[in-house]
């Protein structure tokens, strides 16, 4: 997909609009938790700002009332860190949609953050008349907003279709090339990991991976519902019985594609101090839950990894906030670390996993998307990217 980047636009002099995801994760008292996605931004607003961009920022953070402000939605905390990390102050300008001539002032070189833009009625909704004013207030619209991309909002659609020029940002461009390097022509054998709770929420990617890839591992409670579709025993393991049927049709339809666990560390409760035990899945017993793979599952997987030339992960294999059933996810994290292949991986719970053990530095692309990783996965149009494409 042929989409223009803002390294090729002249900006010098031009208000640059850029829609970025700051959608940060914070605690109670509002401080920020995580800033990855506000350093993954600032490529595209360090280079718009050097070549001489009158720059406007925005975001949404959090899911607002559309059409009231409230504190703890504010970007307020997220212009702060913003501005320490370039070390310049960052304006916050609260009513930029209907807020007069604010932006009459802007000069190159300058740099303001726009409120929350789900604070603005219409926003979720892709409302043409916002969008076409938020596109009035600029000359270059940027997305750089991969994390949102799945979302057709006035600031990541609508309008791209009305702003004079449209273009990708650095960030959205990193992401759209580290997934169709994968996806589109990858070396072979391609090796997808898709694990977590339920099958039921990521069955379209299932599928549409099982037609792609060479091996798809699968883990946790959706590895659970493959091995019941097997014919194994998993106890009152985390399942869904009602997507056993389409578990088995994938097995059947692609044989040897997706290796089944032999083994399992099981616990008879749910918890962190739960005694765990090796078993072999024969042997799971009615009142055991399985809460990791076993050392022949890991052994095999490790393998298959090793050999792989591109790997796509999303989801921890095992639940690895607990100490005693965290070797599993440690295991595969480790051998995609040091396996020759291309890797990448998406998703909040896997992101986790990678820093908890370390080994951010030898994953070849760490994407800041969550929702839109696993629908360009699925094999999804993106509809802010489907906007920038049309504008090419
Ligand atoms: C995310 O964090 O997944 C993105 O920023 C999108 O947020 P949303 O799910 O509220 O649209
Ligand atoms: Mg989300």
């Amino acid at each position: 997909m042929r989409i223009r980047r803002l390294a090729d636009i002249d900006v010098l002099g031009k208000r640059v609009f850029i829609r970025a995801d700051l959608n940060v994760p914070q605690d109670d008292a509002g401080n920020i938790t995580d800033d990855t996605r506000i350093r993954a931004s600032l490529p595209g607003i360090m280079d718009a700002l050097a070549r001489g961009g009158a720059l406007m920022v925005t975001s949404h953070l959090g899911r607002p009332t559309e059409g009231e402000w409230n504190a703890e939605s504010s970007l307020a905390p997220v212009a702060q860190r913003l501005g320490s990390l370039l070390g310049r102050d960052v304006p916050l300008v609260r009513d930029w949609v209907d807020g007069g001539a604010w932006h009459a002032g802007l000069a190159a070189g300058d740099l303001v953050l726009l409120e929350n833009c789900r604070m603005n009625k219409g926003e979720k909704k892709d409302d043409p008349a916002l969008a076409q004013k938020m596109a009035r207030l600029c000359d270059v619209y940027v997305n750089d907003a991969f994390g949102t991309a799945h979302r057709a909002e006035a600031t990541t659609h609508g309008i791209a279709k009305l702003a004079p020029i449209a273009c990708a940002g650095p960030l959205m461009a990193a992401e759209i090339d580290a997934l169709t390097l994968a996806l589109a022509q990858p070396k072979r054998p391609l090796v997808a990991i898709v694990a977590g709770s339920k099958v039921s929420t990521k069955l379209t990617i299932l599928r549409a991976l099982a037609a792609k890839v060479d091996t798809l591992i699968v883990g946790g409670g959706i590895a659970n519902t493959f091995i019941v579709a097997a014919g194994g025993r998993i106890g009152k393991s985390l399942a869904e019985p009602d997507l056993v049927g389409e578990a088995k049709a994938i097995l059947d339809q692609f044989p040897g594609k997706v290796p089944i666990p032999i083994d399992a560390v099981c616990a008879k409760s749910f918890a962190a101090d739960a005694a765990p035990t090796l078993k072999a899945i024969e042997n799971v017993e009615p009142d055991d839950m399985i809460l990791d793979l076993g050392p022949q599952s890991i052994a095999a997987l490790k393998t298959i990894v090793a050999k792989a030339g591109t790997i796509v992960w999303n989801g921890p294999v095992g639940v690895f906030e607990f100490d005693a059933f965290a070797a599993g996810t440690k295991a595969l994290a480790l051998a995609i670390a040091d396996a020759p292949a291309y890797s990448i991986a998406g998703g909040g719970d896997t992101v986790a996993a990678i820093n908890e053990f370390g080994i951010a530095e030898r994953i070849s692309y760490i994407s800041t998307a969550g929702g839109a990783f696993l629908e360009f996965l699925e094999g999804k149009t993106l509809p802010a990217v489907a906007a920038l494409a049309a504008r090419a």
